[in-house]
């Protein structure tokens, strides 16, 4: 996770970011240490790297790479505003062990990479080049599916999908084209079926470890949904980084060893 202290809605590039709102970077790290501290007191290890100025989305760290069996695949980022940000994250695995493999073609990590059922489920349509899919296959080892996004509010796979647990997902259908839903039907056909006011209080960038399910605090119908599941969910408030069109699976990147 990387801290909010800069964070800052300075340019505009996806729909929820609006230059003209003011922004409470403060609230913003009071906000983000809840959802830290929440990760630790469900026995989560958090790593934190340290915030640059001049990235002020450097606080939605799951872009920064997608790892899967001690493997990390970088970023390429889509807009020259957050190119550097990938530097700190390759930094981050190369002194600590781990397998990085540099990426050549445009992909914004766990934004649009998601693990589930031992496959890599990619989202491509706004931000992380579809060929990039095809590089990560190849850099990871595991089956890679792409799936197509539609909707520009949703413009990540994670805005729009997330796993529950090693062989179930969330996901709203909506956000994906018709094809890609009917793939998405044929994967997960127990999968639990968001619906709009779901995905646009960004209820699907949720976090889950297999039993807590990390949510923010506007996502009280995601909250009831998977806690019918067994589930159990835990809420945070991170209402100023909504500004910045994120929410609680944009500042965290899961490490999967
Ligand atoms: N303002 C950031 C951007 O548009 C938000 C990134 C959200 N991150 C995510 N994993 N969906 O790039």
């Amino acid at each position: 996770m990387v801290p909010p202290e800069n964070f800052a809605v300075e340019y505009e590039i996806n729909p929820w970011m609006d230059t003209s709102t003011e922004v409470d970077a403060r609230l913003a790290v009071k906000q983000w240490e809840a959802l830290k501290d929440a990760l630790i007191s469900k026995g989560h290890t958090v790593h934190t790297l340290v915030p640059e100025k001049g990235l002020p989305d450097m606080v939605f760290a799951a872009n920064g790479a997608f790892t899967v069996d001690g493997v990390a695949y970088g970023a390429k980022f889509k807009y020259p505003q957050r190119s550097d940000e990938a530097k700190a994250h390759r930094e981050f695995y190369e002194s600590r062990d781990w397998t990085f493999r540099a990426p050549t073609l445009t992909n914004e990590g766990e934004g649009d990479f998601a693990y589930a059922n031992g496959l890599i489920l990619a989202g491509y349509g706004f931000r992380t080049d579809v060929t990039a899919h095809a590089e990560a296959q190849e850099a990871l080892q595991r089956p890679v599916v792409s799936l197509k996004l539609v909707d520009p509010r949703f413009y990540h796979l994670d805005t729009a999908l997330a796993a529950l647990d090693d062989d179930n997902i969330t996901y709203y259908p909506q956000a994906f084209s018709e094809a890609s839903q009917r793939v998405l039907r044929q994967l997960f056909p127990d999968a639990l079926i968001a619906d709009e006011e779901d995905a646009e209080a960004f209820a699907l960038n949720l976090v889950s470890d297999g039993l807590n399910v990390f949510l923010n605090t506007e996502s009280v119908g995601m909250a009831t949904k998977v806690m019918d599941r067994g589930y159990v969910p835990v809420l945070t408030d991170l209402s100023e980084l909504k500004k910045g069109g994120g929410s609680v699976k944009c500042c965290i990147a899961e490490l999967r060893r």
